[in-house]
């Protein structure tokens, strides 16, 4: 397994110590927290997971249990935004990885050198930490208080989720979404690897009834979609939506709107030397793909989630599920899109 190279103020392992200590101080103000979760882990309604036994549904939205719903509770109660921090939100499977590796290249570009950068020998999720499961698992919510500005946090979380500090706070949602077909595609092959041995495996068939229904991790697909589609509209200084679709055909484009709306826009001088360029070779599915530590590498989201860094990276190509779903199945599939978008003025796939 390669080791991280992250340096430390971004993402970092000496916080990890300073924050068993801060644990042991702000142990009680969690309590009540942990209460509240072991409280709805009883009574919020349940339908079977891909990858754990059930989901709950909280929030209109489907979490694991353990993790993903604490993590919530804990963002809702406790976490102190700060109008630099950039939230990295994704639907799982649209293109997180991806999104990870660009904004991380682009906000600390000149920290490093193309030719030794950390991305060559730590995985994308190694260098920006999802906020709602890794950080308050490994770390308790202080340690978020010891992370150097501007703050990068991944989340699958829909955006109504996030407390009204958050919300009023200026901080900015980088939003990456993708043609549904695609994400169920993708999940179910995801998903499969993740899966448990002792649960039976989930057909896809079953795993498509199960999508079409909502019922799926961070689920239902076309809500989170839409209360970000919303945000965006409502305000697009704090909220980016952007399509992966998009970003493959056109990435130097789309890198470029990225990069000024964090506040990072890239000089004519930067243009002009292909720094553009330069990200997009380096976070390229090829060249990821091609990194040893993305080959053997392993990720630990939790003591239980550890995924070898090699199954975040499948095809990266836009259209697979054509290889896999009927056409019984696709047509049902985009009515639903259709139907679940009416008025919005949002199409998936294409450009808006
Ligand atoms: P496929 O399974 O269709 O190949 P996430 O990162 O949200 O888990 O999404 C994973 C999907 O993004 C996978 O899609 C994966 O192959 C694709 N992906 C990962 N890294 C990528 C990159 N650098 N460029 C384009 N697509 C990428």
């Amino acid at each position: 397994m390669a080791n991280s190279t992250v340096p430390e103020q971004f993402y970092t392992p000496s916080a990890k110590n300073i924050g068993s200590q801060k644990r042991e101080e702000g142990e009680e103000n969690y309590e009540e927290t942990y209460q509240k979760h072991r409280e709805l882990m009883l009574i919020l309604p349940k339908a079977k997971g891909w990858m754990t036994e059930y989901l709950l549904q909280y929030q209109g939205f489907w979490l694991k249990p353990m993790d993903e719903l604490k993590g919530v509770l804990l963002l809702q109660n406790h976490f102190k935004p700060r109008p630099s921090d950039i939230f990295l939100a994704t639907f799982p499977k649209c293109g997180t990885t991806w999104l990870k590796a660009l904004v991380f290249a682009t906000m600390h570009r000149f920290s490093f050198d193309f030719s030794n950068h950390p991305l060559l020998n730590t995985g994308p999720h190694g260098c920006i930490p999802f906020l709602e499961v890794h950080i308050y698992k490994d770390y308790p919510v202080t340690n978020v208080e010891l992370l150097a500005s501007p703050r990068l946090f991944a989340t699958h979380l829909a955006y109504h989720m996030f407390p009204e500090n958050v919300i009023s706070s200026g901080c900015k949602f980088v939003y990456l979404c993708r043609e549904p077909k695609d994400v169920l595609i993708s999940k179910w092959y995801f998903m499969a690897k993740l899966r448990p041995k002792e649960l039976p495996p989930l057909s896809l068939r079953e795993a498509f009834e199960l999508f079409c229904e909502g019922v799926s991790d961070y689920g239902p697909f076309w809500d989170q979609v839409l209360v970000y589609w919303k945000a965006s509209l409502e305000s697009p200084d704090k909220v980016l939506f952007l399509k992966y679709e998009d970003l493959r055909r056109e990435p130097s484009m789309f890198l470029k709107r990225l990069a000024e709306f964090m506040g990072q826009p890239f000089s004519l001088e930067e243009e002009e030397k292909g720094v553009v360029q330069e990200i997009l070779k380096l976070c390229s599915f090829e060249n990821l793909t091609s990194l040893e530590v993305n080959k053997t590498g392993v990720h630990r989201f939790s003591p239980e989630i550890v995924v070898n860094n090699r199954d975040f990276f499948r095809k990266g190509q836009i259209g697979d599920w054509e290889s896999h779903l009927t056409v019984e199945m696709k047509e049902k599939l985009d009515r639903i899109t259709e139907q679940k978008f009416m008025g919005s003025g949002l199409t998936l796939g294409t450009s808006s």
